[in-house]
């Protein structure tokens, strides 16, 4: 598990853009739990972070594309964002990443 924020980094039901390494993340807090995706849409890069959330999904603030945060499949087309699990343990959130990450950066 690598620790990518606090809980406190991100408010109820917004996402927020975290750094760890060289790997660029949007971690989300919603109502159904904690999700993390790569930080740019599969689109144009759009900042996915900053899109509106809403049931366990996000719409991206470029184009509105809107992707499941569970899957990171496109609902309603045939993009995807690369999820990672997000986990929160006491005050800390964190990913399980299948990539090498420093951890600690
Ligand atoms: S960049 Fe996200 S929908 Fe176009």
């Amino acid at each position: 598990m690598i620790r990518v924020c606090a809980v406190e980094d991100v408010p109820p039901g917004e996402g927020r853009n975290v750094s760890v390494g060289d790997l660029r993340l949007a971690v989300f807090r919603t109502d159904s739990g904690w999700y993390a995706t790569e930080a740019g849409c599969p689109h144009m890069q759009g900042p996915l972070a900053d899109g509106i959330v809403a049931d366990a999904s996000v719409i991206c603030p470029l184009h509105e594309r809107r992707f499941s945060l569970q899957t990171g499949a496109e609902i309603n087309g045939s993009l995807c964002v690369k999820t990672y699990r997000a986990v929160v343990h006491r005050d800390d959130v964190y990913i399980l990443a299948d990539v090498p990450v420093l951890a600690g950066a």
